[in-house]
Formats: structure tokens, C-alpha cells, sequence
């Protein structure tokens, strides 16, 4: 028996398909087509921390909060507290090194880049894509500004968005675990690291 399981984008529902290995090799000769260059460009688009993937385009807080109004506040609440369609997009900051830290944008969000490649990608739901690259600039800057993380007026594009710092940067586990110089909090023991 061999199992796949496909995870996808927002990971709401994992689809386990299992099939039982058949001697003869499956003929998937008519399934599907060749993606195009623009549909692989399209999905294959990650921004990592550094943000060298970010696309020109630039936008404000001030910008960003009539774009929030008429295409997000719907779900996310007027000034992003949430509700019952969606979480809240600020505040919800604490500790997290407790049981069950919160894991809002604010806490629990590393890298700033996320914001940007996480609105991108999968918002608003069902019209992803929808929004320009100076759009969701300014979307990210407003999110940031109402988490107290950015001035009002700063201009957040592809050089500047990686350089703000989320409020718990440094409170992760490093993402190489060679760079956790201490050896014991690394989990090494018995002539062993991992
Ligand atoms: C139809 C309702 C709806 C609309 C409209 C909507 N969202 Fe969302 N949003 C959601 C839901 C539901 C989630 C949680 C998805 C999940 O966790 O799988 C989410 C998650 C997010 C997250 C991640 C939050 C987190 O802590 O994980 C961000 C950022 C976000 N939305 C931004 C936006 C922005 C910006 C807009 C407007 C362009 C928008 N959303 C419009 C429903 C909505």
C-alpha cells in the first residue's frame, strides 16, 4: 500500500489519497497538460526572509488602510481584531515560552516578508492574486503600523520591508541548528549532535 498526502497553501484540509501497487506501471500518458512559464511564475513565487524575491511596487499604512476597509475588514474586523471569519491581524503580543503562546502575525511571525508573501499568495480567499504588488506593500504597511512595529509614514517596498524586525526575531529556535552555539540546548548528548 503506498500513501501520498498533498498539503495545501492554507492547509484547511489534508487529502490522504492511498493506492494498492499494482504489478504494472500506471499510464498517466493523458493526464493533464504541461504547466505554462506564467502558471509555474505564478506558484512559484516563495519570499524568504531576505525578501530578494520581493517584486517592485511600494506602498503606506495611510494607503493600505482604505484597501483594508473595502477588501479585508469584512473578515478581519474594521482595524484587524478578527472575528468569527477570520483572525485577528493585530495585537495578541506575549511570551513564547509557555504552553500555548498566541500565535498571531504579531507574536508569532518571524520574518516580515511573510506578510507580503502570505497576503500574495492566498488573499482575499477565492480572489487570490487579485491584488497589485504595491497593494499588498501597502497592505503589509498597515498591518505593521497597527501592530505599533512601523511609523505611520514609512514607505514599505522590496528594500525596506526586509529590514523591519518582527517584535520575536530573535526568539526562535535559529534555523540551523548549527548556529545554537550552546550544545546542550541544542539536544546534542553522547558523542552525538543533531
Ligand atoms: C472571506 C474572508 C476573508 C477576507 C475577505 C480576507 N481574509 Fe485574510 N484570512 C481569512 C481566513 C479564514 C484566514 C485564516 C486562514 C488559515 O489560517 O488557514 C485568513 C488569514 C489571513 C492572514 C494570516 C493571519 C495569521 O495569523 O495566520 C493574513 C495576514 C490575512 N488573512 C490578510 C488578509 C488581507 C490583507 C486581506 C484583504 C486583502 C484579507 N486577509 C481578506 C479570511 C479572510
Amino acid at each position: 500500500m503506498r500513501c501520498f498526502r498533498f498539503w495545501p497553501a492554507l492547509a484547511v484540509i489534508s487529502l490522504a489519497a492511498c493506492t494498492t501497487a499494482f504489478p504494472q506501471a500506471p499510464n498517466y500518458g493523458n493526464l493533464g497538460r504541461t504547466p505554462s512559464k506564467e502558471e509555474i511564475q505564478a506558484w512559484n513565487q516563495a519570499i524568504g526572509p531576505q525578501g530578494k524575491e520581493l517584486p517592485p511596487g511600494s506602498g503606506t499604512a495611510k494607503q493600505g488602510q482604505e484597501i483594508f476597509a473595502n477588501k479585508c475588514a469584512a473578515c478581519h474586523g474594521p482595524a484587524g481584531e478578527g472575528s468569527q471569519l477570520a483572525p485577528r491581524l493585530v495585537g495578541g503580543r506575549g511570551a513564547l515560552n509557555i504552553p500555548t503562546p498566541s500565535r498571531t502575525l504579531a507574536n508569532y511571525w518571524p520574518f516580515a516578508t511573510t506578510i507580503w508573501d502570505y497576503i500574495n499568495r492566498a488573499m482575499p480567499p477565492k480572489q487570490e492574486g487579485s491584488l497589485s504588488a504595491s497593494d499588498i506593500y501597502a497592505l503589509t504597511a498597515f498591518i505593521l503600523y497597527r501592530n505599533d512595529i512601523i511609523p505611520e509614514g514609512q514607505v514599505i517596498d522590496a528594500t525596506s520591508l526586509p529590514k523591519v524586525k518582527m517584535p520575536n526575531r530573535d526568539g526562535f529556535i535559529p534555523q540551523r541548528l548549527e548556529d545554537i552555539h550552546d550544545l546542550r540546548a541544542r539536544g546534542c548528548g553522547a558523542g552525538h549532535c543533531p
